[in-house]
């Protein structure tokens, strides 16, 4: 057994550890070890303390020492992306803010449907490369556990080549890349059918196939207007429920009527909620449900933010992902977004930093990330201040200098 490994000093850990799963925090709950050190064995983290103390109790670990003033973080989770995708919405972007409708730009052709036919002229292999160069400038931001959609695909071999894809990066990219089907993203323009039939036709001949080669346990749907509605949903969620998925819902984005759906059947995550009001933020605090704000799309759609003072206020769980995407949200800075959102939403650091950590990986279902503490695996990264709060106050241009995965430094030049 190789000797565990030392890395520090470093002058301020944020662990993340000890804070509610639940509702608003203050910066004075955030615990913060001075001159600390990681202690790491393999891909966990044995245990963080101060240095000096480290150093004496484990005589045997290896030093991994630098000079100069970091603070640490847990590694960024990014709990909703659609990165697997071809070809780029330039055009749509520039209509939409040279103030043309929605249907003018699908009408010329742009939309969710021209991203489906860019992708679908894609090789897995190629399909796999996009992901995975996006995966990587991920990560060299400092976001070391990365959730991605399919949806661009929508029939069944174009959803199974998008989910091979995802799993082909997943092998390459160090990043920890966690698959979701989103088969349910609109009903395609080549399908004759009604949304219903497009739905059981996923069920019977996509999930099956889910199942037996294992390339998710996560089922999303877009419940809207232009997508698909409450009633169409709840059969789609139940299936798969009964078949053993998790469940998340893009809900409440431009209306109602999502968000209810995801806590009816239990769902990890319910993301978006823009139009969400007292009634959905409500019953989002009640249930575990975590909401996902995606500042990312407010800002490139233009749109009111999450209203994510208030799910907190109420008790809510919130995580704040990126929403990477090529239509409303192409930028994919989750730092960026997340401290747009806090000024314009009133976040303190503390929820700012658990939303994008430790609730961003119970959104994904995982309790082996998001936070530096004894048994959790070694993700983390090292920002050059001595101040965490130049962090947000930089909004996002404060990059990490360092970024470990799984207790490996990744070159992030
Ligand atoms: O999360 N809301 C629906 N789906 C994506 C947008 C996808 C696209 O425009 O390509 C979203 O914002
Ligand atoms: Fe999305």
């Amino acid at each position: 057994m190789k000797n565990p490994l030392l890395i520090g000093p470093i002058s301020h850990v944020l662990t993340l550890d000890k804070l509610l799963s639940k509702g608003a925090l203050k910066d004075e709950q955030l615990e913060i070890i001075p001159n600390a050190g990681i202690l790491i064995e393999g891909e966990k983290i044995l245990q963080v303390g101060p240095w000096e103390k480290l150093k004496k109790d484990f005589p045997e670990a290896e030093l991994f020492i630098f000079e100069g003033e970091y603070v640490a973080l847990p590694g960024m989770v990014d709990c909703h992306t659609h990165i697997c995708f071809g070809g780029s919405r330039a055009k749509d972007f520039a209509m939409r803010n040279a103030g043309k409708t929605y249907l003018e730009i699908a009408e010329s052709g742009g939309g969710i449907w021209d991203t489906v036919t860019q992708t679908r002229k894609l090789s897995l292999d190629e399909l796999a490369e996009i992901t995975n160069k996006n995966a990587n400038r991920h990560l060299s931001e400092g976001v070391t556990t990365i959730e991605v959609k399919s949806g661009y695909g929508l029939s069944v071999e174009q959803e199974l080549k998008m989910l091979r894809a995802i799993q082909l990066a997943n092998q390459t990219s160090k990043a920890d890349l966690i698959p979701t089907c989103l088969a349910a993203h609109m009903k395609p323009r080549d399908f004759s059918g009604s949304n219903s039939e497009y739905l059981e036709l996923i069920v019977a001949e996509l999930f099956p196939i889910l199942r037996k080669e294992n390339l998710t346990n996560r089922i999303d749907a877009f419940v809207e207007k232009s997508a698909f509605s409450p009633e169409e949903i709840r059969p789609y969620f139940q299936k798969a429920k009964e078949m053993g998925f998790k469940l998340t819902a893009h809900a409440d984005q431009f209306t109602t009527g999502g968000s209810a759906v995801a806590v009816k059947f239990g769902a990890v995550s319910a993301d978006h909620l823009e139009a969400s009001g007292e009634k959905e933020i409500e019953l989002l605090a009640q249930y575990n449900t975590i909401a996902v704000a995606l500042p990312g799309a407010s800002i490139g759609l233009g749109c009111a933010f999450t209203p994510a003072r208030k799910i907190l206020n109420k008790g809510g769980a919130l995580a704040i992902a990126s929403d990477w995407n090529p239509g409303s949200a192409p930028m994919g800075d989750l730092l960026v977004q997340a401290s747009i959102l806090a000024t314009f939403e009133k976040l303190s650091t503390a929820e700012v930093f658990a939303g994008i950590t430790f609730r961003a990986a119970a959104a994904l279902g995982l309790n082996d990330r998001g936070k530096l503490a004894s048994g959790q695996l070694a993700d983390f990264i090292l920002f050059p201040t001595s101040d965490y709060r130049e962090i947000l106050y930089q909004q996002g241009k404060l990059k990490p200098e360092m970024v470990w995965k799984r207790g490996k430094l990744s070159d992030v030049g």
